[in-house]
């Protein structure tokens, strides 16, 4: 007899009495993922599995705040139309009770298995985690296995977000962690059988590899490797911004360099943003069977205005980013929107003459590919605007606390761009994948797109046919 887990009735109800209201509000994404009811932050097991892929979220349906965390489940023959699954973890075991936190999937001996925290608070504040594996039953929900890692010695109760993968027949695993120096650290694991695991130390982190003090929390790590440069992503909490990045509440960055999964030593450069707008974070990759790596990253932050969002009202909040496809050049790490969402494009036009004449453009769903030196301003229905100049893009926003306007800064030559839009938000990738801006904005009614500038400037785009979850 399997058991339902105690919150399972009062998510059922919320989803019955929210669901509705995110499906009408106007700010509803008409083809990204975003939860039917309340709050959805990190992507999680992102995986390709039997032809399918599989995206797991953090999710809690019981209200827009981080109180719950259950994972959803969405899955897709082919990254376009996502359909819903079975709720798959809901907290309440002992080791899980506040909280089935961030981790990933994998395909062990073809059951798909999933490698999640399992976070434990104490009543004095203090916490634990436990990583912990579930797999996927006959009828398509996961029974949950229990913990697998306790909390290493050496460090505080934030140890969380598993990565799992398979390199030459053996399971590893990166994991973020704070030091009892309260220094963020990515850990390193192995196992030949995803049950016990042996910790090859610490792989990445502040004071180590040449890093000075870089934030006091890593979250969310995901090593990989794209051709011979290894790069490790993670969410460095705590680095200290500085005029122009790392301006988020928190930052999502990432290293590049050389690995060896014998002995888990990995030499790395800098730590380089992710993405230089103003919401982006947590994200995970997978590695599809084509050979692409894919990711998706949560087109939020956690803290800063999150929680002034409009879309609370309606009893939603959050969306992912679109899924991207990544590439590496010069040891850097390049994102363009994944190849299939080209086929959510219809009725292309073209513009070429000046900034100051384009057409206006319906903000909606639009992608827009954007030719052009520098010279020309932006604007997306009054709210949010980009300015092009020489050598930076800057983003304009105004706060939702303050009313002030905020900046967010891509540094360096753009010469062109490739702009998504829908409904409630923009992703900008510039210089075919050299930098990405990834933002939300809650424009009025009807939001139109207008340029400005004598600039000369190319335009090609279409309108994005709607694909929402079924
Ligand atoms: C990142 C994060 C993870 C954690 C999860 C909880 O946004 O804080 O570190 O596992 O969210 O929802």
């Amino acid at each position: 007899m399997t058991t339902t887990p105690a919150l399972m009735p009062a998510i059922l109800l919320a989803v019955m009495k929210n669901q509705p209201a995110p499906l009408k509000d106007r700010h509803y994404p008409g083809w990204h993922l975003a939860p039917v009811s309340g709050l959805m932050n990190d992507p999680n097991g992102f995986i390709q599995h039997n032809g399918r892929y599989h995206l797991f979220y953090q999710w809690n349906p019981l209200s827009c705040d981080h109180k719950v965390k259950c994972w959803g489940h969405w899955s897709s023959a082919d990254l376009l139309n996502w359909q819903h699954e079975p709720i798959a973890l809901v907290p309440g075991d002992e080791f899980d009770r506040d909280g089935c936190y961030s981790g990933s999937a994998v395909d062990n001996h073809g059951k798909l298995t999933l490698c999640y925290t399992g976070n434990v608070e104490f009543e004095d504040g203090t916490r634990t985690a436990w990583q912990c594996l579930a797999v996927q039953n006959d009828h398509g929900g996961f029974d949950k296995k229990g913990a697998v890692i306790p909390l290493p010695e050496g460090y505080t109760g934030h140890v969380r977000d598993p990565k799992v993968w398979k390199h030459n027949g053996i399971w590893y695993m990166v994991l973020g962690a704070q030091d009892l120096t309260l220094q963020g650290k990515v850990l390193l694991f192995r196992s030949s059988d995803l049950m016990s695991w042996g910790s090859l130390g610490e792989v990445a982190g502040g004071n180590l590899g040449g890093l000075g003090d870089a934030g006091y929390m890593w979250e969310c790590p995901d090593l990989f490797a794209i051709g011979n440069e290894t790069f490790l992503i993670c969410c460095p909490q705590g680095v200290v911004p500085d005029k122009k990045r790392y301006l988020n509440p928190h930052p999502s960055a990432y290293l590049a360099g050389s690995f060896d999964h014998s002995t888990g030593s990995y030499q790395h450069g800098e730590l380089h943003e992710i993405d230089a707008g103003f919401e982006f974070y947590a994200p995970q990759t997978t590695l599809a069977n084509d050979g692409r790596r894919l990711l998706v990253g949560w087109m939020g932050v956690p803290d800063g205005e999150e929680m002034l969002q409009p879309t609370t009202e309606a009893k939603w909040i959050h969306q992912m980013t679109c899924v991207r496809e990544l590439s590496a050049r010069d040891g850097r790490l390049y994102q363009l929107p994944a190849a299939e969402l080209q086929q959510l494009r219809f009725g292309e036009k073209m513009y070429h003459g000046s900034a100051d004449y384009a057409p206006t453009l319906d903000a909606r769903r639009i992608e827009i590919l954007l030719e052009a030196e520098s010279g020309v301003t932006i604007d997306f229905a009054e709210t949010l605007a980009l300015e092009w100049d020489k050598d930076e893009l800057r983003l304009a926003r105004r706060s939702l606390e303050t009313g002030e306007w905020q900046y967010r800064c891509w540094c360096g030559k753009a010469f062109k761009l490739q702009i998504l839009c829908d409904h409630s938000s923009i992703e900008i990738f510039i210089n075919d994948g050299e930098g990405v801006m990834s933002s939300r904005y809650f424009p009025r009614d009807r939001a139109r797109i207008t340029f400005a500038g004598h600039a000369s400037i190319k335009l090609q785009y279409w309108k994005l046919k709607p694909c929402r979850i079924k």
